[in-house]
């Protein structure tokens, strides 16, 4: 099956120096959707018809939608929707059968009504998607006589009777390949917007064929994006289908409406997710964790029975059982271990902490590796940075950094090592000895 997709569109009601069908809905381009919707619905082959600036972000769209055979052609300038399609045709090799065409502002589509249209199209000229809907409404009104579907009416060319009707035209279709490339030449753009509608294919199929249309179950699940005020209620409505999703795994979500989750997640059963929580891009989160309230999580993991509370945490990886919060801030390849405690005012940059160890209070820790159960004293900083290039430092295990250290990185602390309060660390600290002091020095051993 080949697809082709509507999306050179200006998108003027947006407003916008971003074309309509790139602007984000819960982490993804609106055209994302549209894209998993055909591969979800074993569609092989897409041409998407683009202008300049979607051209550039499809491939990335498509990689990530995970569809291989994605291919774009460009329309400049936009003259329609007819000639959108116009112009893929002309760009695809002809072929017996059914095509699909859709337009690339319908981000909640799903795959199967998707194979419902190609399959109401077997003996058909066209099958078409049309939804009732609460009026008013600025969409292409469906025109029957009796049950026929005879065409298409814009909203802005309908009569007062026409605006009336509620049936309206979902931006769907099923053709008959080669019937579509017979009418598809004869459109005309003597109409109010001066374009070349492919609704307009639809009176001139329905003349001699059978076009059919498909009613959607709910017009929500086609609600075609043009405006800021549409594309949040896009946003709400896909974000309550993945709650629901996940939800329905086990998850416990209590508040979906202020819980902001993305597609491709990974939740196990019995997360819980607190409200006022975003979980972004490639997360992962292990059974019984605790996330939220006030979190966000992004490309992620946090292990089993972890507790992430009112903190932002990119790109890291939180071990089982640890417990992150409230305002901590992990970043930059953080690795946290078993049991790893971290307080509030606490920020990690690629830092690597093994089990059990604790920073309950105001650290940074940047570019450090820290062994077992080593205590960070509140207020201690790795000063990672020397003004040209980051350092490192490594800290041993059963470590005791005393409170308001201040570690001058490349420095390394060996395992049961203590530094008093206020040290500035500057040298290495060999292994079970005590330093402090500005600059730190070893002090006496403790047993002599
Ligand atoms: C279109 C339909 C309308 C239907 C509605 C459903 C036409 C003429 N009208 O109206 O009957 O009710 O969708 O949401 O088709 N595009 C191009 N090139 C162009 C113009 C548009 O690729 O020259 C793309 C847009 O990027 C968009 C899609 O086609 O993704 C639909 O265009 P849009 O302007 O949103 O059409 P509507 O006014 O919504
Ligand atoms: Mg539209």
């Amino acid at each position: 099956m080949r697809a082709v997709v509507l999306a050179a569109g200006k998108g003027t009601r947006m407003k916008s120096a971003r074309p309509k069908v790139l602007h984000p809905l819960c982490g993804r381009a609106m055209l994302w959707y549209v894209v998993r919707a055909l591969r979800d619905a074993g569609v092989a082959e897409v041409l998407v018809v683009t202008n300049a600036q979607v051209a550039e972000e499809l491939p990335g769209i498509a990689l990530d939608a995970s569809l291989e055979n994605v291919a774009s052609v460009l329309q400049e300038p936009q003259l329609g929707t007819g000639h959108a399609v116009q112009i893929a045709l002309a760009k695809l090799a002809p072929r017996d059968g059914t095509l699909l065409v859709l337009n690339g502002d319908l981000p909640l589509v799903e795959a199967e009504l998707i194979k419902r249209t190609v399959e109401a199209a077997r003996d058909a000229a066209l099958a078409l998607v049309t939804a009732r809907m609460p009026l008013p409404s600025s969409l292409g009104r469906v025109v029957r006589d009796g049950q026929r579907v005879t065409r298409i009416v814009e909203a802005r060319d309908a009569t007062h009777d026409e605006l009336d009707l509620d049936e309206m035209n979902a931006g769907l279709y099923a053709f008959d390949e080669a019937k579509l490339r017979r009418t598809i030449a004869e459109l005309r753009n003597d109409n109010a917007q001066g374009e070349y509608y492919l609704t307009d294919t639809v009176a001139r199929l329905a003349g001699s064929d059978r076009v059919v249309g498909v009613l959607a179950d709910n017009f929500l699940s086609v609600l075609g994006v043009n405006d800021r005020s549409e594309l949040a209620s896009a946003r709400a409505l896909l974000n309550a289908r993945i709650c629901e999703h996940h939800m329905c795994a086990g998850v416990t979500i209590v508040d979906p409406s202020t819980t902001y989750l993305e597609p491709d997640l990974e939740i196990a059963p019995d997360v819980t997710i607190l409200p006022g929580t975003t979980i972004a891009k490639r997360s992962r989160i292990g059974a019984h964790a605790e996330v939220g309230p006030y979190c966000r999580i992004v490309n992620s993991k946090v292990g089993e029975h972890a507790v992430v509370t009112e903190s932002v945490v990119t790109d890291s990886t939180i071990g089982d059982f640890a417990y992150v919060g409230p305002w901590a801030h992990i970043r930059g390849g953080s690795e946290l271990g078993t049991g790893v405690r971290i307080g509030d005012f606490v920020e990690l940059k690629n830092a690597k902490l093994a089990a059990g160890v604790r920073a309950a209070h105001l650290s940074y820790i940047g570019d450090a590796s820290v062994g077992e159960r080593t205590n960070i004293g509140a207020g201690t900083i790795t000063c990672n940075y020397d003004g040209v290039k980051k350092n490192a430092t490594t800290i041993g295990k059963d470590v005791f950094i005393g409170s308001d250290t201040a570690i001058v990185a490349p420095v390394e602390i060996g395992d049961g090592a203590m530094t008093g309060a206020g040290s500035v660390v500057i040298r290495d600290v060999p292994a079970g000895t005590r330093v402090a002091g500005n600059p730190a020095k070893q002090l006496p051993d403790k047993n002599s």
